[in-house]
């Protein structure tokens, strides 16, 4: 692994935003609860040496739990958290959209504008972003669209969406942000949160996002995420495909929802191999799924590395 060196790239963070920021400018950091957010969020609230305000856009493709555990967690750390309820509006916006590329590119509009919204309301002119250097890498070179990349293609953020941008992470890979975080001492669970896509669900609900299949997904979610915890993995999660197959429920047929569930282990994002997880606890996975979500009738192993497949399905 190439060297790095936290300690000298949180002098240089520093030096950055004070070039930008003074204690009094109206600030406020897009918060998602990961660990890219959260560090850029300490990382300008310690420059300033002060709290900064945090914002958690629910947009209803987070987790069970998510908002309410990723607010306490925030608050933990000397942020000052917030929740703005977005839900509706992005679950009804990606509303028809099958295609993946559609559907990442308005999320992003949906998020930006959400943003600006919130920018405008609190009277804040920097907004602080968890964007890291895969983010962009992968936007720019076309491979997929993150939702938090539009400076990068040249679109000023400022003129479109009314506020500034800081991404204080925007060099560097996954494995530095871990080291970054924990130089500056927070909380294993931050240090060791495994990543979760800015569009959320959405990107892991193949074709048309609908709040049946966001409820499916997110019971399927919290079964693998906590058959997993003991596997050494990068991320672990479910999807939900958009055909349907056979099976039997309660003596009688049914054609239901298939689950493909994706366990890797990667260190940069960029390239990841499929971890080869005991047949028991792919079973256990399955079982569970199976008879706790009475939509599903299949559960799938995704056996496929990065390359050919990129680590999300969308
Ligand atoms: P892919 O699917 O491109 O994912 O192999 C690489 C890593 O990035 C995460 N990911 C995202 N993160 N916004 C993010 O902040 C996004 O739009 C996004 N899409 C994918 C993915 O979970 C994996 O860790």
């Amino acid at each position: 692994m190439p060297c790095f060196d936290p300690k000298a790239f949180i002098d240089d963070a520093f030096k950055y935003i004070r070039s930008i920021l003074v204690p009094d400018s109206r600030i406020l950091a897009a918060c998602s609860g990961g660990i890219d957010s959260t560090v850029s969020a300490v990382l300008v609230s310690k420059a300033l040496g002060k709290p900064i305000e945090a914002v958690y856009i629910d947009d209803g493709l987070r987790r069970i739990g998510e908002a309410e555990d990723t607010v306490k967690l925030l608050r933990s750390i000397g942020l000052k958290p917030f929740i703005y309820d977005a839900r509706n509006e992005v679950v009804s916006g990606l509303r028809g959209i099958v295609d993946p590329e559609e559907k990442r590119k308005t999320f992003r509009e949906l998020f930006y504008n959400i943003l600006g919204r919130i920018a405008k309301e609190n009277n804040v002119r920097y907004v602080v972003q968890g964007t890291i250097a895969a983010d962009i890498v992968e936007t720019v070179k076309g491979v997929k669209t993150q939702h938090n990349v539009l400076e990068q293609l040249g679109i000023d953020v400022s003129v479109k969406y009314g506020f500034n941008v800081i991404e204080p992470l925007r060099s560097l890979y996954k494995w530095q942000v871990r080291m970054v975080a924990q130089e500056l001492e927070l909380p294993i669970e931050i240090i060791e949160r495994k990543p979760f896509p800015g569009p959320g669900l959405a990107v892991r609900v193949i074709g048309e996002v609908t709040w049946d299949k966001l409820e499916i997904l997110r019971k399927a979610t919290k079964i693998v995420e906590e058959e997993t915890v003991d596997v050494n993995a990068f991320q672990s999660f479910a999807v939900l495909l958009d055909s349907k197959a056979t099976g039997i429920k309660n003596e009688s047929r049914i054609y239901g929802y298939i689950i493909a569930v994706r366990i890797v282990s990667s260190s940069d994002a960029l390239t990841a191999r499929f971890v080869e997880v005991p047949y028991n606890k792919l079973r256990r996975i399955s079982e569970r799924i199976t008879s706790e979500i009475p939509e599903v009738t299949r559960v799938l192993y995704d056996i496929t590395d990065k390359p050919p497949a990129t680590i999300e399905f969308e």
